[in-house]
Formats: C-alpha cells, structure tokens, sequence
C-alpha cells in the first residue's frame, strides 16, 4: 500500500517531466510502476510487445502458409503476449476447406498439434491486403478498410514482431487479395513508421521466394529494425512437410504443412527458454537447417538492417513459454552436432514455392480412382496450371526478343544486380510494366511473379512503356483468354 501511494504521488511529479511518456502513463497503471522502478530492471521490461503476422496467400495447396501463421500465433501466446497486441492476417479458407482432411483443425508439422485453435480473425479474406497491412503497421486506424480494427498503436517503447510468409518475386510480395506488395513501399512504411517514434526496435522475418530482395541494398541500418529472410535476393524459398518428402505429411494430406524456413524459426522458439537465446542464435540455426545440407539445396537464410540489435534476447519480441525454463539455447549448443542433428530431420528433396500447388494437383491425381469424375477434373486443373506457366514463360521470353533482340534479350532479361543494389531504380516504372504486361497478356498470377526481374531490367534499360506495350502486343497476339472451362480464374490463380 505504501509503495502504491508513493507511486502515485511519483506519477504526478512524473508526468510533467517526461512529456513524451505521459500517453503511456496515462494508458496503462501497470506500466507506470515498470516504468518508476524501472531503474533496476532491464529494458525488455519497459514497453510491449506487439506482432503482426500475415499469411499472404489462399487455396488450399498453399494450407502450409496459414499453417506457419496459425503456428507463429501459439507460439506468442504461449509467450506471454495478448491476443490485443497480436494481428493476424489469413484469409482463414483452411480450417473449414472441403478438402481439408481434418476440419476445424490445421497442423504445421506431421505429428502436430491443431494450431488453429484461438487464433484471433483480425484480417481475413479480402481484407488481407497491401493496404490494411501498411495501416496496421502504421497504427493507422482510418487508414484501414474492414477487418477487427486492431493497429499497432504502439508507443517509443515497444518492440515489434512482422512475420510474413507467402509466394513472392524479386522486389515484390503477394497478398491473396489486391496488388502486390512492393519493396519500396513496404521500406517507405518502415521509414514513417521509425519517424513517428513508435518503437524501440523492430524484426521482421520473411518467407517467400527471392525474399532477400525485399531488403537489399533499401533497408537502412538506422531504423532499429532487423530482418532476415527465408532467401538471398535470387532464389526459391521452400515449402517443407510436402508428400512425397520423408517426414512426410499424414497420409490424408495432399499438400505441404509448412516452409523450410518458417518451421526453423517456429520449431526452433517451440523448444527453448527464449530469455537465454538472441536472435543472432537462431538465426544461424535457422540458416543451418534452412540450407538443408544433408544432401539437397535449400535456401540461404539472410539478414538486413541493424545486425547489432540480433544481439537481443527473442524473449524481447516473442516472450517466453515458461514451460520451456529449462531448455537455454547457449553458443556451444547453437554450434554443437547434437542439436544441430536434433534439430534437423533429414528432409528429402524439399519442394519450391512455386512448384507446391504442382506436387499438390500430382499427388491428388494419384489418389483419384482410375476413371473417376474426380480424377479427369484434377487432371485437367494439372493441365491448366501447366499451360499456363508455359504461357507465362514463353511471352516473357518473346518481350525479351522484341526489345533487346534474339542474342541479347535473354542476357538482359535474366541479369542479377550485385548485392548491395536494389532490384531497380525507378519502382513506378515497374509497377507500369507489370500492368502493362497483364493488360497485353494475362495475369502474371503466383507463378509470373518469378519475372518481376526481368521487368525490372526492362526499366532499369530505361524502356519507355510504350515500347513495352509494343513488345507485349507482340509476344501475346495468339493468346487465347482462358475460358469458361479453364479451372484458372481471371486472375491466373486455380480454383
Ligand atoms: C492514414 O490513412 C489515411 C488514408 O489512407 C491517410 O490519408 C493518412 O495520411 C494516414 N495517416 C497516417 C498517419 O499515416
Ligand atoms: C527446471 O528445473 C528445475 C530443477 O531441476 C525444476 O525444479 C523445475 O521444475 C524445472 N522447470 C520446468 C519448467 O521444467
């Protein structure tokens, strides 16, 4: 009682001092006496923790990303943090999708547990988008269109987690509804969000093809921000827990529970006392499975921004499980055989981001009765899916003719920047290419967006987008629109 009136009697001598803290004194009673006892404790007591996690994609050949999502979500809540403090984006078609094998319950590993259960529906179906994800971020509540209306209002002392996992492409990320996310925009809202001084610091783990293109050569160090991402500026990320692979899925599944990458960093913070592990363990834990050296290639696992905050606790931004106390994560043990053996599961071949909707329609095929109506349609969505790709390919490969010539066209079409630069100077003039090519050929779709750096080097060679509208007329003339019967919609996604 007596430390409760001298708290208060030192809120009042608080309060006009730091003006800049009042809003957070106001809000919260509990914070006050953190913060004027707060000379003893250390900073990871002072301030909240706040995560935002999107899964951008829907359908269910892509169950695994929601899985991750669903996952990442346990995980914080077993952590400590508040469901008002954790927004979540999925566009929830998998829990309760006909073809889901166990419905209401969604798994991210073999023998896992449901991991649907509690999550909170703060942004589902349409209302994952670019758009309500920026507002979120931003705390932005007017910003935003449908959904729970949950922002990150977060004030100079919290820390922020954003994980994200989904298909994307050099420089850009996909959302099941509305545009693309691009790169710069996404650092542009990093940097407003830094200079409104809402944050401590921020980590941002990504998962998605060529994800280290969403940082390179853009995200500041300045920002008190740390990423790292499923893979370099370059590559495929993997879809992990696929049939077909060893440990492979239950029998029921047709389609992977999860990512390379995402079940590193989720297994990984499933275990451990995570007051005793920094992100910069995990992340060379992480990268080491991720690589999946035991015989296949997998992905390099990278970082950006401020290196020196991976120094940090992950109980920092992810809490901890008390249940886990006695699990610590020590540098011997991040470097030693036997984790690094307990922690990785030999996987077979793991299955590209962009191939897993194929080894889905393959693996339904198989299990369709010979002659069954079923069996024809899955057929046919295979065909499809496989038409398509090749419609992308070859039109991108004929705009590579058309502007740069026959010798030269595939050398500039294909070429990598050094790391260190961003994928194009001029990120309007590629969000006109990507309009321009759909207008002339069709939607780019999952699968297209592997070329958003060919487009890239169409801008970075300062093609005027007349020419390439000339080019797309050209390489797409003989395109026959999918029909009715096609099992792809208008936009170039399977049904
Ligand atoms: C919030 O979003 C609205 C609508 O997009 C915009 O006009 C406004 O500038 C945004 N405010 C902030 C602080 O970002
Ligand atoms: C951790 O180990 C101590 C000492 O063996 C034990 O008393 C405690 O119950 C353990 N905590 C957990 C969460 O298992």
């Amino acid at each position: 009682m007596i430390r409760y009136v001298v708290s208060l009697l030192l809120l009042f001598v608080v309060i006009p001092i730091f003006s800049v803290e009042s809003r957070l004194l106001i809000e919260s009673p509990s914070k006050v006496t953190e913060f004027i006892h707060g000379s003893n404790s250390n900073d990871e007591s002072v301030g909240t923790r706040w995560a935002v996690l999107i899964a951008g994609s829907s359908g269910y050949d892509n169950y695994r990303h929601q899985a991750d999502v669903c996952h990442a979500y346990q995980i914080l809540k077993k952590g400590g943090l508040k469901d008002e403090n954790i927004i979540v984006f999925m566009y929830d078609d998998i829990a309760y999708s006909e073809y889901n094998p166990r419905p209401g319950v969604i798994i991210n590993s073999p023998h896992g547990n449901d991991v649907y259960g509690g999550v909170p529906k703060d942004y589902t179906g349409n209302d994952v988008n670019v758009n309500n994800f920026f507002a979120v971020l931003l705390g932005n509540i007017t910003g935003l269109t449908g959904g729970s209306e949950k922002v990150v209002n977060s004030g100079p002392n919290d820390h922020i987690f954003v994980y994200y996992t989904d298909h994307g492409g050099p420089g850009t990320l996909g959302m099941p509804s509305g545009e693309y996310l691009y790169a710069n925009d996404l650092n542009d809202v990093l940097k407003k969000k830094h200079s409104l001084g809402t944050y401590k610091s921020l980590v941002f783990y990504i998962e998605a093809c060529e994800s280290g293109s969403i940082f390179e050569g853009l995200l500041s160090n300045e920002l008190n921000i740390y990423a790292t991402t499923a893979s370099n500026a370059e590559e495929s990320s993997y879809g992990t827990y696929c049939p077909g692979q060893y440990p492979s899925p239950p029998p029921e599944y047709d389609t992977c529970l999860g990512d390379l990458y995402s079940i590193a960093w989720l297994e990984d913070s499933d275990l451990h006392d995570l007051k005793t592990e920094t992100l910069k363990q995990q992340y060379q834990l992480v990268k080491r499975r991720t690589l999946n050296e035991n015989s296949y290639p997998g992905s390099h696992v990278m970082q950006y921004g401020d290196i020196e905050l991976s120094s940090e606790n992950l109980f920092t931004y992810m809490g901890t499980n008390p249940a886990n106390d006695n699990y610590t994560t020590t540098s011997a043990k991040v470097n030693s055989l036997p984790l690094y053996n307990f922690l990785l599961p030999s996987f077979s071949r793991p299955v590209s981001q962009r191939d897993a909707d194929i080894v889905h329609f393959w693996h339904k095929f198989q299990r369709a009765p010979e002659g069954s109506p079923e069996k024809l349609k899955v057929q046919k969505q295979y065909l499809d899916a496989m038409a398509h790709r090749k419609h992308i390919d070859r039109s991108m490969q004929l705009i590579g003719q058309h502007l740069f010539g026959s010798e030269k066209g595939p050398e500039v079409m294909n070429y990598v920047r050094p790391a260190g630069r961003p994928l194009v100077d001029d990120w309007s003039c590629l969000k006109t290419m990507v309009k321009t090519y759909e207008m002339h050929c069709g939607s780019f779709s999952r699968y297209g967006m592997k070329y958003t750096r060919s487009l890239a080097n169409i801008c970075n060679a300062r093609v005027q987008t007349k020419e390439m509208a000339e080019a797309s007329t050209k390489a797409c003339a003989n395109r026959v629109s999918p029909g009715s019967s096609s099992s792809l919609d208008q936009n170039g996604f399977m049904y």
